[in-house]
């Protein structure tokens, strides 16, 4: 549809009309035969009212969107045709690993490809839009949605926020019928909620949130994206949904964004809970007021937003445009039912492979000693623990993903291994004392014993927060009885985040961190355990040594009274008295099967311009016959700063394979830019001086070099 032809259509619509643009229910609303229940029964909606309304989110299948968009069609007067929403997180049918997991790939290709092929599989069930990529800045696992995250490094998670939106969306959303407009989530601030519990209150600075949490919004919107979903938070007060500030100046004006502003769920009606609204006509007319377009899931809008004497009809008419244009961009005039064809070709079969590709290159090796693993697969082995033969391997966001289909460890170990054991105490249960003796009994007689530990998806994600994110009693009790029975204990551990693992760290020979890794997960892991595949995966998101120490990040600020290796003892020094300051896995932190190190780093200059980048040199060895890929890290601190800041940021990263005992090079280039930081004007530059640089396979075993930052190249 032209552009003149939507203005046309506009000049047609009711007031009624245009507002019902606005609002976005569930498909339940449309199934209205039987007893009415919930709340289509509570806003009372008339026939004529629901015929009105712009979006539906939440649908399961092709059939539903094509019975609810036919009826509608058939029933409205203008025939504006629905927009369909849904959280496509990680997969749709067939799910990948969890993007917490996918961010250990430190791979915005992977996003990308990750991203295009849920939107293959849910463009075929008819949704048009997904509530994905979530690039909210995030320091503390008790909060359960980190898993949603890509960690704990703002330049790393704008760059896998650049690669969801680029997949979800193609270049061409009108011709590329396969693809799904991308809505990045929740602005802004979400992940700050105090004490890691969700929905709770937030309070930040303003360069805190220009220096980490904007950052991956930024990249999103130069990306294109299409919609922004706002938080269910407030920002020192101002709940987000009102914030007019940040939406209309901050999203709009600096950072350009001009695609459909979406409430989280119910958020318009919650303002009466957090008690800055008297009733729900101020909270429409509040809420529209600051710039909110979309209603989703609060009768705010569509039975009250009319009521506002004061209704901008200038403004109204810009937010309806921003979704009419959405829907046109998407072909909806032309084609209601994008998406769905009668005959598809089935994906299922390279959707899988590519899951358990996806699942390898995120899986990270957080201990290896005496080389236990990779397995040999003649060894005799026995696997249990309360993930051994579970499926509940998808995470928390696979509301359509088919549970039933999911490859479990024991399945995927029985096809690679010959002498394989499956012990009991599968079940989130204590075995018993004379559970134990068998269980010790057959650990004993066995070469290699594999754990199986971790969370259920029910304990992770939204509203999943926890206070202890250590692993429950019974299973810190089954690995020190198990590794009493056998040293060669082998934990591999399922879990939504980062979990405080120094009860078990100490018994277990090796670790491998597998997230929850989707539909081919048993497979994925069961090829890495016996070395087919050499594993890859860096952290991003630090493990604590105690939940204490959150909320944590790797970007740790200075403090005029630092901890060093000379101050232990000195009680005056920024510690805790209990455990140390570092993590007990740093940010970046993943092994290999390789004898994998940084042998050496060079530099191109002392002196970096705003003409003239500097260039690093890393030199990587391989101490091991197997080849090995790594992700090098590239991390800076600034000497001396306008404010305090971080002793380690990173840059920059590359990823490398590096042939049996020999070495590869890696070259990183710094430009001026790079250095830039948020000063306390709120813009970002800069600072001239001196920069120490450091280059690892992790955050903090590092090599380290120095150079200054000058304002012009020397003899100009
Ligand atoms: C979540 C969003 C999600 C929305 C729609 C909310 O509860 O916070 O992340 O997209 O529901 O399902």
């Amino acid at each position: 549809m032209k552009k003149s032809e939507l203005k046309e259509l506009m000049n047609e619509m009711t007031l009624a009309e245009k507002i019902g643009q606005l609002v976005q229910v569930t498909p339940d609303f449309f199934n209205q035969s039987g007893e009415i229940t919930g709340p289509a029964a509570e806003w009372q909606l008339s026939e004529n009212k629901l015929f009105q309304i712009g979006s539906v989110l939440g649908t399961h299948t092709a059939e539903q969107v094509a019975t609810i968009q036919k009826s509608y069609l058939e029933e409205s007067r203008l025939k504006i045709p629905l927009l369909f929403m849904a959280d496509v997180i990680h997969g749709y049918e067939t799910i990948f690993p969890i993007p917490l997991a996918l961010a250990s790939s430190f791979s915005s290709e992977l996003t990308e490809e990750v991203a295009r092929l849920s939107a293959l599989e849910a463009t075929r069930a008819g949704v048009h839009v997904t509530f994905s990529p979530m690039a909210d800045h995030v320091m503390d696992s008790r909060w359960g949605r980190v898993l949603e995250s890509n960690g704990e490094d703002p330049i790393l998670s704008a760059e896998l926020t650049r690669g969801y939106v680029r997949g979800y969306q193609g270049t061409d959303l009108e011709t590329e019928t396969e693809r799904l407009a991308a809505c990045v989530k929740h602005f802004i601030g979400y992940g700050a909620v105090q004490g890691g519990r969700d929905y709770n209150h937030v309070d930040l600075s303003p360069i805190e949130l220009y220096q980490n949490y904007l950052p991956a919004f930024q990249a999103a919107i130069e990306e294109g994206v299409k919609l922004v979903m706002t938080s269910f938070n407030p920002i020192n007060g101002q709940l987000m949904s009102l914030n007019r500030p940040l939406i209309k100046e901050t999203l709009r004006q600096e950072l350009g964004f001009n695609g459909v502003v979406i409430s989280d769920w119910n958020a318009l009606e919650e303002l009466l809970a957090h008690r800055v609204v008297g009733d729900k006509q101020q909270a429409a007319a509040e809420a529209f007021e600051a710039g909110t377009d979309i209603d989703m899931m609060s009768d705010c809008y569509i039975n009250h937003l009319a009521e506002y004497s004061d209704l901008d009809s200038h403004a109204l008419d810009e937010a309806v445009y921003r979704i009419l244009k959405l829907k046109n961009e998407l072909g909806l005039f032309e084609n209601p039912f994008r998406g769905i064809q009668e005959e598809a070709k089935p994906i299922e079969g390279a959707l899988r492979i590519a899951v358990k590709e996806a699942a390898m290159k995120s899986f990270v090796l957080l201990k290896n000693d005496s080389d236990t693993l990779p397995i040999r697969t003649q060894q005799q082995v026995f696997l249990l623990g309360p993930k051994a033969s579970s499926k509940d391997i998808l995470g928390a966001w696979s509301w359509i993903g088919k549970t039933e289909q999911a490859i479990d460890l024991a399945e995927g170990l029985t096809e690679q291994l010959p002498h394989l054991t499956v012990g009991a105490a599968e079940s989130w249960a204590e075995p018993s004392e004379a559970e134990y003796v068998k269980l010790s009994e057959e650990a004993k007689a066995s070469d290699v014993v594999i754990l199986a530990l971790g969370e259920s998806s029910e304990e992770t994600g939204e509203a999943a927060s926890k206070a202890e994110i250590c692993l429950p009693e019974y299973q810190i009790k089954l690995v020190k009885r198990m590794a009493a029975a056998n040293k060669n204990l082998v934990v591999v551990l399922f879990n939504g985040r980062p979990l405080d693992l120094t009860a078990i760290e100490p018994y277990a020979k090796s670790i491998v961190e597998v997230w929850f890794p989707g539909s081919e997960g048993g497979r994925a892991i069961a090829e890495t355990l016996i070395g087919q595949h050499n594993p890859e995966g860096k952290l991003p998101m630090s493990f604590p040594r105690a939940v204490g120490q959150l909320p944590f990040s790797y970007q740790a600020y200075s403090t005029g009274r630092p901890l060093t290796e000379q101050n232990q003892q000195e009680k005056y020094v920024s510690k805790y008295m209990d455990v140390g300051n570092e993590p007990l896995y740093p940010f970046g932190h993943g092994l290999s099967y390789s004898k994998l190190s940084i042998e050496a780093i060079t530099q191109s200059a002392e002196v970096l311009t705003e003409d003239e980048p500097l260039t690093i040199q890393a030199t990587v060895r391989n101490d091991s016959a197997q080849a090995g890929n790594t992700t090098v890290q590239l991390y800076v601190e600034d000497q001396v700063s306008e404010l305090v800041r971080p002793v380690k940021e990173l840059k920059s990263w590359q990823q490398l394979t590096v042939a049996g005992n020999t070495t590869a090079q890696c070259t990183f280039t710094l430009t001026a830019a790079d250095l830039g930081y948020v000063h306390s004007n709120l813009t970002r530059y800069p600072d001239l001086g001196k920069f120490r640089f450091f280059v690892g396979l992790d955050s903090q075993n590092t090599l380290t070099g120095q150079f200054e930052l000058c304002e012009k190249s020397e003899g100009l």
